[in-house]
Parts: structure tokens; C-alpha cells; sequence
């Protein structure tokens, strides 16, 4: 099998990955000390939100839907970081005996993934505390959904499972930046912020890890093989978009307990319309279209690319 180089791992090794993230490494209780999020607020920006156009909602009702959203946005992360350990324990297992700073980017790497879940668990308790209710939860306390849920990503093959994770992945950085760049002289909840940033800080060197996996992966593909992951990612999506679904169902039941609100069928209907596209723009659109992800899609294979429309 001939062996290709691809320019989207330029410059990236094992070594350098594990030494930054030793640098870079955080802990949870140093983020969160004693601190609160400042519910009479808004918390994450209004673009994840996308209900302003609603006039149905007063002011006091649009802040609640960004806490029940900032809520969301850790709960889903959380649960979604379940798979990624054993997906990479499953490639580690492949060789036990390969390169050390292969195998020890690996296992940070499902390590740091497992801290990241600690870091959105408390999230969602310090949501609570501050904010004074609970909130709604798709993926349910016993676990069954996130048991389901793991074990139907992993049925995938590996490929497409690195690419969508590369891309959500991206994706958070995008969240930290917009979190910092929206409402200009007043930006989004500075604990809220941090939590980002720190998560960005290492999902980055996961992003380089998962394109040495791509690329070593894709080599010993076909052109077909490759093209067919694409449609894997597609697949992988829609295992993602049930929970998109299932959630903003928990945020509609949150706002009306909160508020107390009985909204009428069209202004339920308009307002899960507007959660639901919210939803998907945060996680699915900025994912997708992240420029890095792109390149790396279409380096990968022009025709599987244009499968999720990049061209
Ligand atoms: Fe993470
Ligand atoms: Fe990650």
C-alpha cells in the first residue's frame, strides 16, 4: 500500500502533542473554586439561543432560556465525551507495544475526556445552585441513554468516528471565541467563559491527535473506503440529532415550569422551532464548517466531502 502524506498533519508529532498538554493541563476544582454563575445575567451569548425574534417572550423569559441553554450545552458535551475514551482505548489495544508518546497522547487524550465530563458535571450542579431550579435532562440519571447512545457511535468504524469528533472538537473553540466576541462591553458569564477556554485549551491538542489518526487510517483505505466514512459521519449525525430533539423537548418543559408560562400551541410550536435550529447551528453548523475540519475533509476526499455539502 503506497504510502500518502497529508498537509493537514504538517508539522504535528506525538512528542510535542503530550508536552503541551502537560503544559497546558488544568484542574477542575482550580477552575470552579468557590465560584457562581451570576444568574441575573445572561450567561452564554444570544446567537446559541436564537429566540430574540420571538415578541411572545419578555426579557425576563429570554434570560431564562439562555441559563436553561447554557445548561444544555454542558449536559449534552458531557454525555457526548462518554464514547471517546473507549473509541481510543480500542485503537491503543491495536499495539500495547507501539510508540510511547503514541500511546501516551492516546490515553491523555481519553483521560482528559473523562475530567472533561467531571468538568460539565459540575457545571450542571453550579448551574442549578445559582440559578436556583433544575433544569431538564435528556440524557437521564440511570444512564440508559448514554449507554445507548455510546454504544451505537461505536458501531461505527473508527474513521468517521475521529472525523466527527475532530470536528465537534473545532467546534468548541468556536463557542469559547463567540462566547468572548458576542454583546461587545458585556460578554458572557466569566466562569461560563473560563470553562470554555479551558476546555478549548485541550480539545486543541485532541484535534492534532485525531488528524495523525485520520491520516494513518485513511492510508490504508481505498478512495471508496474513504468516500464511505462520509456517509458514516452522516449516520453518526443523526444518532447526535435525536438528542438535539430529545433535549429541546426538556428546555420546553424547563421554561414552562421555571416561568410558570402555559404557552399557547403556536408559540410552543415557534419557540421549539427557534431552540431546535439554535441547537443545531451551535453544535452541528459551526462543527461542520469549521475551516480546519474542511480542509481536512476535502484533502481527504473531494467526492465524500461533498456529501455534508463542502466544496
Ligand atoms: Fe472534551
Ligand atoms: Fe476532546
Amino acid at each position: 500500500m503506497a504510502t500518502t502524506t497529508y498537509e493537514f498533519t504538517r508539522g504535528l508529532d506525538y512528542p510535542s502533542i503530550v508536552a503541551t498538554s502537560e503544559k497546558v493541563a488544568w484542574t477542575v476544582d482550580a477552575i470552579f473554586r468557590d465560584r457562581r454563575f451570576n444568574a441575573t445575567k445572561r450567561i452564554v451569548p444570544d446567537s446559541w439561543v436564537r429566540t430574540q425574534h420571538l415578541e411572545f417572550l419578555n426579557e425576563q423569559e429570554q434570560r431564562t432560556l439562555n441559563h436553561i441553554r447554557a445548561f444544555s450545552y454542558v449536559h449534552l458535551f458531557g454525555n457526548y465525551e462518554e464514547f471517546i475514551p473507549l473509541h481510543l482505548t480500542g485503537i491503543v489495544q491495536q499495539d500495547w507495544h507501539d510508540d510511547r508518546a503514541h500511546l501516551r497522547a492516546l490515553l491523555r487524550f481519553g483521560e482528559e475526556e473523562i475530567k472533561h465530563q467531571q468538568l460539565f458535571l459540575r457545571a450542571e450542579a453550579v448551574l442549578e445552585a445559582s440559578c436556583g431550579y433544575t433544569f431538564g435532562r435528556y440524557f437521564d440519571p440511570n444512564k440508559d441513554r448514554v449507554i445507548a447512545f455510546t454504544k451505537a457511535v461505536l458501531a461505527y468504524p473508527p474513521l468517521p468516528r475521529f472525523l466527527l469528533l475532530a470536528a465537534f472538537e473545532w467546534g468548541s473553540q468556536r463557542h469559547y471565541v463567540e462566547s468572548v466576541r458576542d454583546h461587545p462591553g458585556e460578554g458572557s458569564d466569566p466562569l461560563y467563559v473560563d470553562i470554555l477556554q479551558y476546555h478549548w485549551i485541550e480539545e486543541n491538542q485532541h484535534t492534532k491527535t485525531d488528524v495523525l489518526e485520520i491520516e494513518q487510517l485513511a492510508r490504508a483505505m481505498s478512495p471508496d473506503e474513504v468516500s464511505t466514512a462520509f456517509d458514516h459521519i452522516q449516520g453518526l449525525g443523526g444518532l447526535v440529532d435525536a438528542t438535539f430533539v430529545g433535549q429541546v423537548e426538556q428546555e420546553l418543559a424547563t421554561f414552562q415550569s421555571v416561568t410558570g408560562r402555559r404557552l399557547a400551541e403556536p408559540e410552543a410550536t415557534a419557540l421549539r422551532e427557534a431552540l431546535s435550529q439554535s441547537m443545531r447551528a451551535i453544535w452541528a453548523e459551526v462543527a461542520l464548517t469549521h475551516p480546519n475540519f474542511k480542509r481536512v475533509a476535502l484533502e481527504l476526499s473531494k467526492e465524500g466531502a461533498a456529501k455534508l455539502g463542502i466544496v
